[in-house]
């Protein structure tokens, strides 16, 4: 059985996929039948023991988990006030924590008969992440990709066509992650008698967001025990994630989110200034509305159009988050703060330069805010961050534009 954490995430989706008011299934009606074989083959898998062993089996051999939890003791000395930590996802074969539901979906597939994975990417984690258990299972693979970043990723690009996937370039628009997940879910549409679609995030119709925080929450339940046998028995008083959809958030939260003592803390990117435009902040500035056949909370203009959405980031440069985050925020669980650019490149350098960790600039959001939030805190206090991601994919670009630090 897909091993999930305590009460509360047995307790969402309801049946019909929402999370309080978010969620649910807003996608084109005749799309629905294939999201119910999704979802009634993840129901039955769900329970099964072959499914899991396999699952673990591949996490252990292939992807190197379980990943640590490492105490940042050179930028908590530094920083001062609380106790830095981060769960090492940067570890992870590929390089973030996507390859942690990429496996699922590649099992998924795989128990469905399809023969093909398609789906978006940002920062080109995703990507290389699924091209990996798509080359690994024997599966075709399709990945959509904003023009822009493909420009921007480059060393990633490669990685995915050495891995034998087909990179379709997203033209429209902003030629972002939005677009690249529009693109992705119309070749879905077209092809789904023979593909599966295996989201980049915690968001889209359900049931994507749902299996994606299952395959996830890995990184949770794992970060819960490691962190108890470090410490000595203690819970982090905080846990850090950056969000765009909200894979990785969801990941760690779910180790935490029965411990209500544990606060929840959501970092956004504020781009360039808090413009509509020059952020992706949607928690912060977003309101209700659908995307990517979700009701969620979205970064919309006045006439309900997804706003345009800048970030230093690739990966966060996304105007929607998943429903279960909506839901989170929505209910007080989250504390919600947004991290300007220039603050995620100065995390960056500090923590490559005081720690030898280079850390992807999603992640980086996440260690600047950890950043914040430690000075003038008791040294018992202690904040674990997600740590999703490793730099290297951002290490040309850094450069080109801040030097070396
Ligand atoms: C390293 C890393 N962290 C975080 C994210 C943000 O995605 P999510 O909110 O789904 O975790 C991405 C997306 O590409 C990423 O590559």
């Amino acid at each position: 059985m897909i091993e999930t954490v305590g009460g509360y995430s047995a307790s969402v989706p309801d049946p019909e996929g929402y999370f309080g008011q978010f969620g649910g299934n807003h996608y084109p009606p005749e799309v629905k039948p294939a999201l119910n074989e999704l979802s009634n083959t993840y129901r039955t898998l769900r329970q099964s023991q072959d499914f899991q062993r396999a699952l673990d089996r591949v996490r252990i051999g292939l992807q190197g988990r379980p990943t640590p939890v490492h105490h940042l003791e050179n930028i908590s000395r530094r920083t001062g006030g609380a106790q830095i930590y981060v769960k090492r996802e940067d570890l992870n074969h590929t390089g973030a924590h996507k390859i942690n539901h990429c496996v699922g979906f590649a099992l998924l597939a795989k128990e469905m008969s399809k023969r093909k994975l398609i789906a978006e990417t940002g920062a080109g984690q995703h990507g290389v992440a699924l091209a990996t258990a798509a080359a690994y299972f024997g599966l075709e693979c399709e990945v959509h990709m904003g023009a822009v970043d493909i420009e921007k990723q480059s060393s990633n690009v490669g990685r995915m066509r050495l891995l034998g996937a087909h990179v379709i370039a997203a033209t429209a628009g902003q030629s972002a992650l939005k677009e690249a997940s529009d693109s992705a879910f119309n070749a879905y549409v077209e092809q789904r008698d023979y593909a599966l679609y295996a989201i980049g995030s915690a968001i889209g119709p359900h049931p994507f967001p749902m299996i994606v925080r299952d395959f996830q929450s890995v990184v949770g339940r794992e970060a819960r025990d490691q962190f108890l046998s470090l410490t000595g028995g203690c819970l982090p008083d905080h846990v850090v994630a950056c969000v765009a959809g909200g894979s990785n958030a969801m990941g760690i939260y779910a180790g935490f989110l029965d411990d209500t003592a544990v606060a929840l803390h959501a970092v956004e990117p504020l781009g360039k200034s808090n413009e509509l435009g020059e952020h992706a902040a949607t928690l912060s500035f977003g309101r209700p509305g659908i995307l990517h056949g979700a009701r969620s909370i979205v970064l919309q203009r006045d006439d309900g159009v997804p706003a345009k959405v800048t970030s230093i980031a690739s990966g966060l440069v996304y105007p929607g988050v998943g429903p279960e985050i909506a839901m989170l925020h929505d209910s007080g669980r989250l504390a919600v703060s947004a991290i300007s650019d220039e603050e995620v490149i100065s995390a960056f350098f500090r923590v490559t330069k005081s720690e030898g960790i280079i850390p992807a600039l999603e992640s980086s959001h996440a260690l600047a805010y950890a950043m914040r939030l430690a000075p003038g805190r008791p040294p018992s206090e202690r904040i674990l961050v997600n740590l999703s991601g490793r730099g290297d994919k951002d290490v040309d670009y850094v450069i080109a534009n801040y030097g070396t630090g």
